[in-house]
C-alpha cells in the first residue's frame, strides 16, 4: 500500500520536473525573441565551458588555472544576462528553473553519496497515507495573498492602533519568526480571538512559508485530529501509535480551532496532553488557534494542558482583535 503511494508520488515528481523543463524552454524562447543578444551570450557560455573541459581532459594539470578563470568568466556572463533581463522588464530569475522544492529540486531525494528522502517527500507520503493534513488552502491563503485592506482601519475598543495596523505588525512579527525558524526561542504559538478575525488565514501563511523552507508541516483542524485519533484507537492500537508517532515527528504541527473537537472525556485530554508534552520535550514547533478565551481553555482542559499552553517561556500568546471579517465581507457584497 505504502509502496504504491510512494510510486505514485514519485511519478508526480517526474511529471513536475518534465513540465518545468518544458516551461523553461518556453521562457528561453520568449527571451531569445525579445532579446536576440541573449542567445549569443548563451552560446558564448556553452563554448567557453566546452573549451575549458576539453583543455582539462587533455591536460589535467590545467584544472587549477582553468576552473577559477572559468568561474570568473561565467560570473561576468551571468551578470550581463541578468542586466539584459532586467533592462527588458523580465524578473532576474526568469531563466532559472523553478522548483516546488528547492532543496531536492523536485527529485524527492537529497544527499550525494547516500540518498535520503527529502522532507517534502516525507510530507507527501504522510498526507497521502493518512489523508490527515488539510493543505489545500495554502495556495490561496499565504503571505503573498495576504490582503491588509480587508482589515478595518479603525481602532478596536481598548487599542491604540487600528485593526489593520495591528495585523500588519503581526504579519511582520510572524515573517520574522519564519525567517529564524527553526531556531526560535518559543516553539509554541497560540492564536486566540473570536471567530472571523483571520486566525486560520494567518496559520496558513505561516504553514506555507515554513513548508517553502523545506520543513514538514501538518495542518489539521482540532475536530478532525481528535476524531482520527479516537477512531483509530478503537480500530487498531498499532495504527493509532503510528499516527501519534507522525504527530510527534512532524517539524510543525498546526492544530486549528482547538475547542471544536468532540468531547470524549479522557481520550481527547490524554491525546492532547501527550502531543503537546512530547513535542515540547523534543523542542518541536506547535501552532494552535482557538476561539476560546484563556479562561475557557482553563475550564475545558486539564491543568496539565493549560500549564503547557500558557508557559510563556515557550509559548507566544497572540490575541486577535477587532471586527469579524466575514461579516464585513458580506456587508460589502450586499451594499
Ligand atoms: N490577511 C488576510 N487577507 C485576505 N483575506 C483574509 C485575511 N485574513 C482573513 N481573511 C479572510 O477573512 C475571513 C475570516 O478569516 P479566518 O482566517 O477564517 O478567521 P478565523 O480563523 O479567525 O475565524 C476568511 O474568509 C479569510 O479568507
Ligand atoms: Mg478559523
Amino acid at each position: 500500500m505504502k509502496d504504491r503511494i510512494i510510486k505514485d508520488i514519485l511519478k508526480e515528481y517526474d511529471e513536475l520536473r518534465l513540465r518545468e523543463k518544458e516551461a523553461l524552454i518556453k521562457r528561453e524562447e520568449e527571451v531569445y525573441t525579445k532579446i536576440p543578444e541573449m542567445k549569443t551570450l548563451r552560446h558564448e557560455l556553452i563554448d567557453l565551458m566546452g573549451t575549458a573541459y576539453r583543455d582539462i581532459i587533455h591536460d589535467p594539470q590545467k584544472v587549477t588555472s582553468t576552473i577559477p578563470y572559468l568561474e570568473s568568466k561565467v560570473k561576468t556572463l551571468r551578470e550581463k544576462e541578468e542586466k539584459l533581463l532586467l533592462d527588458h522588464g523580465f524578473p532576474i530569475d526568469y531563466l532559472l528553473p523553478r522548483y516546488r522544492c528547492p532543496i531536492c529540486k523536485d527529485t524527492g531525494y537529497v544527499g550525494d553519496m547516500i540518498k535520503e528522502r527529502c522532507k517534502c517527500l516525507n510530507q507527501r507520503i504522510l498526507i497521502d497515507t493518512y489523508h490527515l493534513s488539510d493543505m489545500q488552502d495554502l495556495n490561496t491563503q499565504n503571505f503573498d495573498t495576504f490582503d491588509a485592506n480587508i482589515f478595518p482601519n479603525i481602532c478596536p475598543e481598548g487599542s491604540k492602533i487600528t485593526q489593520r495596523e495591528y495585523m500588519l505588525n503581526l504579519k511582520d512579527l510572524l515573517l520574522n519568526y519564519v525567517d529564524i525558524f527553526p531556531n526560535n526561542e518559543k516553539k509554541t504559538i497560540l492564536f486566540t480571538g473570536k471567530t472571523g478575525l483571520g486566525k486560520t488565514f494567518m496559520l496558513n501563511c505561516v504553514a506555507k512559508a515554513i513548508m517553502d523552507k523545506g520543513y514538514t508541516v501538518m495542518r489539521i483542524t482540532s475536530y478532525k485530529l481528535f476524531d482520527r485519533l479516537f477512531y483509530s484507537s478503537l480500530k487498531d492500537k498499532d495504527e493509532s501509535m503510528t499516527l501519534l508517532t507522525y504527530l510527534f515527528d512532524v517539524d510543525v504541527l498546526i492544530i486549528d480551532d482547538l475547542g471544536t473537537e468532540t468531547r470524549r472525556n479522557n481520550y481527547t485530554q490524554e491525546d492532547l496532553f501527550n502531543i503537546l508534552n512530547e513535542r515540547m520535550l523534543t523542542e518541536k514547533h506547535t501552532f494552535l488557534s482557538t476561539n476560546l478565551s484563556l479562561a475557557d481553555i482553563q475550564d475545558r482542559y486539564s491543568d496539565r494542558i493549560a500549564s503547557r499552553l500558557f508557559d510563556t517561556s515557550n509559548t507566544m500568546l497572540i490575541k486577535f482583535i477587532g471586527q469579524d471579517l466575514r461579516i464585513i465581507k458580506k456587508s460589502r457584497q450586499t451594499s
